[in-house]
């Protein structure tokens, strides 16, 4: 089968599609043709180790794990000795970053925990685009947002990945949503269902004049100072994008101080794979509650393209490669 590896750091030139044997599923793995994947910033982050200090924990001079790719969409092949719930011919849907990772290629094994069926009605790359950035979205706004019907919103970074999801879950869940992407995206953000959207390059949604009950950064460019001002007394506000180390730290040491003292709270989030909120965003996609919003598919032999595009940061929803 062929399957993209690096073996070393670097940008999308240093991906090989090679040629190796289709892998074989352990006694409770199994294996899925691929159909979709997507791309997230994880993946050129990975790539370039990018914080540098990832290395530390991905291998100091070349990277210890050859394959990327987390989000995966597909169709069972075969499956190990000890699977009971699953068959040959299932369509199915995972996030396998804490698990190896190879979601661009043909073939990869999958343990059964990891499973998500796919809707029928919901196609293999819309179901491909979810995993991390929707489970990023509806775990900001249902776990560490504790988000109830009627509160206030901001979303920072409305029409990419997380934002996307983020503005369309928290409309479903009864909020009034108020979006922030560039001009170009306004239209877009509020065809989402967003109640009112803010363009950075307009004017500046940090603006102590509006509350909000809940703010999701995605962008990484919301300070400790200017959350505090637009956030309620009881207020949540979650850092999600990577506005480097100053301001993470920042952000996380006057977060802490803030919440000794105040009621206002103040958190880094990360999210993680987990089936029963993966399957709860399948539902929404099925009935039509959410939709992915994709910006472009590419078959698989141009993912070093799709990858070059989605570093670029100006993604609306997401990319796609397929094969
Ligand atoms: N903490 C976690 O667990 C976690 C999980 C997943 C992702 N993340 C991080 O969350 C961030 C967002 O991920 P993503 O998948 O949504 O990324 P993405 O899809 O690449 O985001 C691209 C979007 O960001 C918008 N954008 C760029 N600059 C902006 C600005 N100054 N203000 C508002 N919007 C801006 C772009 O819109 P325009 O072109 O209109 O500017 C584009 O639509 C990334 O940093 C990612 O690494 C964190």
């Amino acid at each position: 089968m062929k399957s993209y590896i690096r073996n070393s750091y670097g940008g999308p030139e240093v991906l090989e599609l090679i040629e190796m044997p289709i892998p074989e599923p352990k006694a409770n793995e199994v294996l899925i043709k691929i159909k979709a994947a997507s791309i997230n910033p994880a993946d050129w982050r990975i790539m370039r180790a990018d914080p540098f200090l990832v290395r530390t924990a991905m291998g100091v001079f070349k990277p210890k794990f050859k394959h990327i790719g987390a989000d995966v969409s597909g169709i069972i092949e075969t499956v190990g000795t000890s699977v009971l719930n699953w068959e040959p011919g299932d369509e199915v849907v995972s996030d396998i970053m804490r698990c190896g990772m190879g979601a661009y290629g043909e073939y990869v094994a999958v343990p059964q925990e990891l499973l998500v069926r796919k809707p029928k009605n919901v196609s293999f790359g819309d179901a491909a685009a979810v995993p991390i950035a929707g489970l990023t979205a509806f775990q900001a706004l249902m776990d560490y947002g504790k988000l109830q019907s009627g509160q206030r919103v901001l979303i920072n970074g409305s029409s990419g990945g997380v934002g996307t999801y983020a503005v369309q879950i928290a409309k479903h869940y009864g909020a009034h949503v108020t979006g922030v992407c560039s001009s170009h995206n306004k239209e877009m953000v509020r065809g989402l269902g967003a109640d009112q959207v803010i363009a950075y390059d307009l004017e500046d949604y940090r603006n102590p004049k509006e509350k909000y009950d809940l703010i999701l950064d995605n962008v990484g460019n919301c300070s400790f100072k200017a959350a505090k001002a637009m956030l309620k007394t009881e207020g949540i506000s979650l850092l999600i994008g990577w506005g480097g180390f100053s301001h993470m730290i920042n952000y996380m040491v006057q977060g802490g101080m803030a919440k000794l003292t105040g009621s206002k709270t103040f958190k880094g989030i990360e999210a993680k794979m987990d089936t029963g909120d993966l399957e709860s965003l399948m539902e929404l996609l099925s009935i039509g509650a959410i939709r992915s919003v994709i910006d472009k598919s590419f078959p698989m032999e141009q993912l070093k393209e799709a990858i070059l595009l989605q570093e670029k940061g100006r993604t609306k929803g997401k990319i796609i490669v397929h094969n």
